[in-house]
């Protein structure tokens, strides 16, 4: 049975690859800080990667028999908003202390790795979409970009002194499905469902901003087409782009969701905040060339599925798992 690591399994990228890969008769087991709050399915190691390292090999056996030296680490475990962390860029260092001790673990272990990237190593690209080789030191606009542009040539630079193997996925606004956790997440989609649903306004922080929205089963699937070119050697050190194609503005959220909800909310406009993108369409062209990739969910499609999902979850929340105290880092 295939054996998969997933560092940040309590997220929202985490919960919802790591409850896929399950689906499909993977064996998982989830290293995070922090207890999941949507599920409580997914075998899990509390523990800080920053602070405390990776687990010693005997204690992920210990944790679930043959994790010592698992077929592949997909490695998600990060402070992960952009704007938290120009308030605070202590919290992006230390998303680099976290990958380099997960990719102790795989050069020393010999794993293979998947490690999720963001759309902001592009800093400002120009229109009218971005292409992987475009991503540019000079552009880099904040810290966290800063820093995951860092983890990427770590992971570069073991490829070549430690053939680690390697896939890297840029992911650009996820959302769908286990993100709706306001009191851990400033995400904008929730923000703004879960402003509406309550008649409070909305803040728009850059209206024009045009971003490329991803259905989290596009995401999930990207993922998935990586692990088996991966580990069957067919696509081995590339890194990709992974989003749904299907960009919209930041006005487009506010009306899609607005008409999905049958609320005409109060709009504040604000000027795009420091360290902020605002522009960001994807090229697919490479995975759709070398992965098979193809995204399905459409903005409006996945806006809708995402507001069902809301208020689905709303009315079936298990008391038990929102008791988890919320804001741990
Ligand atoms: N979701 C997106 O839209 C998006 C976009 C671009 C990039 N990414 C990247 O994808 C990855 C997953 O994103 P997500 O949306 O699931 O984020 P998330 O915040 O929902 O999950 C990240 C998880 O990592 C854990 N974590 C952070 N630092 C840790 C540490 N030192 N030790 C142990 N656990 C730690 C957190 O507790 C959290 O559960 C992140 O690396 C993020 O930067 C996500």
């Amino acid at each position: 049975m295939l054996k998969v690591l997933v560092t940040g399994s309590s997220g929202q990228v985490g919960t919802n690859l790591s409850l896929a890969l399950m689906k499909k008769g993977v064996s998982v087991l989830g290293i995070d800080r922090r207890p999941n709050t949507w599920t409580n399915q997914i075998p899990f190691l509390q523990r800080d990667l920053a602070a405390e390292g990776m687990p010693t090999p005997s204690a992920l056996n210990a944790a679930k028999p043959g994790f010592d030296r698992p077929d592949l680490v997909i490695s998600l475990a990060a402070n992960a908003k952009v704007h938290e962390l120009v308030i605070d860029p202590k919290r992006a260092h230390e998303n680099t202390t976290t990958t380099f001790n997960v990719l102790e673990f795989c050069r020393i272990q010999q794993v293979p790795i998947i490690f999720s990237s963001s759309r902001e190593v592009y800093g400002r690209p120009d229109p009218p979409c971005v292409s992987e080789d475009e991503a540019n030191v000079y552009h880099i606009l904040s810290p966290y970009a800063a820093y995951k542009m860092a983890d990427e040539m770590l992971i570069y630079s073991y490829a070549h002194c430690y053939n680690l193997k390697y896939l890297i996925f840029r992911l650009s606004n996820v959302y769908g499905r286990y993100d709706s956790d306001l009191q851990r997440m400033t995400r904008v989609i929730h923000i703004f469902i879960d402003q509406m649903l309550h008649g409070k306004p909305i803040t728009i922080y850059g209206r024009h901003k045009l971003i490329d929205f991803t259905y989290v089963d596009d995401c999930v699937n990207g993922f998935m087409l990586g692990i088996e070119k991966l580990l069957n050697n067919a696509v081995v050190n590339e890194t990709f782009n992974l989003s749904s194609g299907s960009p919209a503005t930041l006005i487009q959220l506010a009306n899609t969701i607005a008409a999905k909800l049958n609320v005409e909310p109060e709009i504040i406009d604000q000027p795009i905040r420091p360290g902020e993108i605002n522009f960001y369409v994807a090229d697919l062209t490479k995975a759709q060339k070398l992965l098979g990739y193809e995204p399905q969910v459409t903005f409006e499609e996945g806006i809708k599925r995402a507001i069902d999902w809301v208020l689905e979850w709303n009315k079936t929340v298990q008391p038990e798992l929102l008791k988890i105290e919320h804001g741990v880092y």
